[in-house]
Order: C-alpha cells, then structure tokens, then sequence
C-alpha cells in the first residue's frame, strides 16, 4: 500500500519532540516547549490588517500558480536589495505555501533518481528528506564546533562527485547558528566553481542575525545562473502559520518548480499573499524590535547553559537556537535506564523535567540537543533551572565525561 519513498521518509522529529509535549501538558503535566521553530511573538498587526482587508475586497480565489505578480515584484526587489542581483518577477520568482514548500518544489523540480545532493551536516532536518523523497541521495559534509561549523573547502570538494546536482546552503544556519560571511561564502563557491551543481541558498533566518553579516552567495559576481535563493516571512515577521515563502533564481529552474507547484498546491494562499506584501513593503521596526528581543534571551541562554557542568554551548550567531553538546551527560540515567544517544537524552528530560528539546541526532549530530530560544524570559529561566538539575544528577550518577 506504501511506496518506497514515503516509507524511506522518516517522521519530521522536530515536529515529532512538540506533539509528545504537547500530549504531556493536556495531560496536566507542567510542560516548557523549546522544540518549536517559531517566534513567540505574534504576527503585526498591520500585516494582519493587510490580510483583512484582503479578505474584504474579494481577495479569495486562486491566485497565479507562481503567486500574485505584485508580492514576486516585492520578493524581487527585497532578493535584489539583499544580494545586488536582479531577476524578472514575472518568470524568476516562486511563491509557494512557506519556504520548506519552495525548497522540496525546488528538489522535485531538479533531481533524478539517483542524483547526489551535498548537505552540510549538521542540518537542517528536511534537506536529507527532500532528497531522498526526489529519488536522490543526500551527501553530508561535516562541519565542526571547533571550526565554528564553517564549511571546509577541502571536505566540501570531497564530498563532490559526477552524480552532484545541488548543494545546499543554509546561513544563518538552523540548529547551529552558524553564519557564512563574505570570506566564508568566497571560499565555498570558489570551491565549487567547475561543479555543475546548482546552489540552494536557504536564508530564512536572514533578519535574525546577531554578530557577523551574512553574504548570499547570490551577491557575488558570475553566480546568478548557478544560485537560487529560498526565503520567506515565517521566521524574521513571526508568521509561520501563514505559511508563505519563496525561491528565487534561473528562470529553468522556477519555471519547472513553478509547474511542480501548480499541480501540486495550485498557489499559495491569496490571502497569505496580501499578508507577505504587507510585511515586505510595510515598516520594518518589527523586525529590528524582535531581533533585538531574540539576542538578549540568545546571551542569557548560552551564559546559562555555559555554567552547567557537562554541557558546552557555542555562541550562535543567528536564527534562534541553541545547539549545546550533551554527551558528557550519556551513561546510565535514573533507574539504571541508559542514556546513550541525543534522542534518550530528550526523552529523559522531558519525562523528568517536563523540558522539551529536539535530539541533536535529527540533524546529524548526536552528541546535540536543540533548543530554541524563541520563548520568553521567565519560561527560558525555568527551563535552564530544570535542565541544570537533570545535568546534575546524571553526573551525579556517572555519566560518561567522554570528550
Ligand atoms: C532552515 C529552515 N529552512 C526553512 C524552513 C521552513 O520555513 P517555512 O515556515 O517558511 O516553511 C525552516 C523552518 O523551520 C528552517 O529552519
């Protein structure tokens, strides 16, 4: 009854970790999420408006499969206020239902079975997916805390072969926070240069960016052809439930994603659509008052989670988690049940302390735990207070202190 391919998909556990909590807490257990990717802050309210008055003028049919032509002329001029390059909204612009919609558009639309994509690890936990449910397979290169999880030209061109089709680019990167700046971005497409491949830059978290300035590498010169760059208005307007993002690049490539998309989705929702024009083209304090916000808590979260024994945590630089290594904490947990990998870990801790985290190991690193610092102040000091105690007493039992 099922196919191959869906039965090569594993469960979204980001999506997985959030359904458990929330179980818990209708049971009446007394439950912090960080495992959620969203801001805590609602949607603007003249975003909102703009969506309202949507709705009144009639606003509610289908709208063109690649998105209304006034939001791709928005997206357009925002990708070329970013980047310098300008493309034609009309035939170089995808609107689709949130940026993981665009991308496994994207992926459908360039990938035959049997093709490689090359995914930095850690990553993002549906890149891998996307590819395996296009037929192709994911290829990671890994990237290093110590290295501050740069990418290494010289794994990054091993990891190159015949079958490459795509690389994948994610800066500020989800779960590690990780941003490649000018030189970092140089480097990477300098090392790609006589690669066919096609470059999906994924730069959701773009607003959300603390120290350092990420470069796109769609900003540099001669990579208009070979880039196509994914955002949306989930993470930096707090409108994730909107669900609206966007690809923009080679008008081969958007025009076959744009055909995936109109069989697939039609368009995305007209209504959304009014919603994202409003974001893009309205006042933009919103997003400097939240980004501001996320930074404070970003300090607090790694000031705390440095200080507790068996924990080491990195200082992001953008998007909104924390990504510490827990494996000093592995060996044998409460009641003599071992803990041995990120997703025993997670379990353990929401079942004793009601925190929930994501297992590092959905993002191929685990010795990980994400998690996001996009909840207020009191609940956050909560939740480090709890996850402190769990540490303590895993030590206090023999955990491991492996390196
Ligand atoms: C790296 C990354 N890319 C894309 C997305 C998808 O964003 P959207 O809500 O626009 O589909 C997310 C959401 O968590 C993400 O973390």
């Amino acid at each position: 009854m099922i196919s191959s391919r869906a039965r090569a998909i594993a469960p979204s556990e980001t999506l997985a970790i959030t359904e458990a909590a929330r179980l818990l807490k209708a049971q009446g257990r007394d439950v912090i999420g960080l495992a959620a990717g969203e801001p805590d802050f609602d949607t603007p309210p003249h975003i909102k408006e703009a969506a309202a008055r949507a709705m009144a003028r009639g606003e509610t049919k289908y709208t063109a499969a690649a998105g209304t032509l006034i939001l791709r002329e928005a997206i357009e001029r925002r990708t070329r206020e970013d980047t310098g390059a300008a493309h034609d909204p009309a035939t170089e612009v995808l609107v689709s239902c949130g940026a993981k919609h665009a991308l496994a558009n994207l992926f459908l639309a360039v990938l035959d079975p049997g093709d490689e994509v090359v995914i930095p690890s850690p990553y993002w936990v549906s890149y891998p997916m996307m590819a395996v449910a296009a037929g192709a397979r994911p290829v990671f290169v890994e990237t290093r805390a110590e290295e501050g999880y740069a990418l290494d030209p010289g794994r990054l061109r091993r990891a190159l072969g015949p079958r490459t089709r795509m690389v994948v680019l994610n800066s500020p990167s989800n779960p590690t926070g990780a941003v490649m700046d000018a030189a970092a971005t140089a480097s990477v497409l300098e090392t790609l240069r006589d690669s066919p491949a096609l470059v999906v830059s994924d730069e959701i978290y773009d607003r959300l960016v603390y120290d350092g300035a990420p470069v796109s590498p769609a900003s540099l010169d001669g990579w208009g052809g070979r880039v196509v760059v994914v955002n949306g208005v989930s993470k930096a307007y707090a409108m994730t439930g909107w669900r609206i993002g966007w690809a923009v690049g080679p008008r081969e490539v958007i025009q076959a994603a744009t055909r995936v998309q109109s069989h697939t989705a039609s368009a995305p929702s007209s209504i959304s659509q009014a919603a994202a024009l409003a974001a893009l083209t309205g006042p933009q304090d919103c997003v400097e008052t939240m980004r501001e916000a996320f930074d404070v808590r970003r300090r607090y979260v790694v000031g705390r989670l440095s200080a507790i024994q068996g924990l080491q945590c990195p200082t992001p630089r953008g998007a909104f988690y924390a990504f510490p290594r827990v494996s000093d904490l592995f060996g044998p947990g409460p009641s003599g049940r071992p803990v041995a990998t990120s997703a025993e870990f997670c379990a353990l801790c929401l079942e004793e302390t009601g925190v929930a985290l994501v297992p590092g190991g959905a993002f191929g690193a685990d010795r990980h735990v994400r998690l996001s610092y996009a909840t207020s102040r009191d609940l956050l000091a909560e939740a480090l207070e709890r996850l402190a105690g769990l540490a303590e007493r895993l030590l206090g039992q023999g955990a491991s202190r492996a390196p």
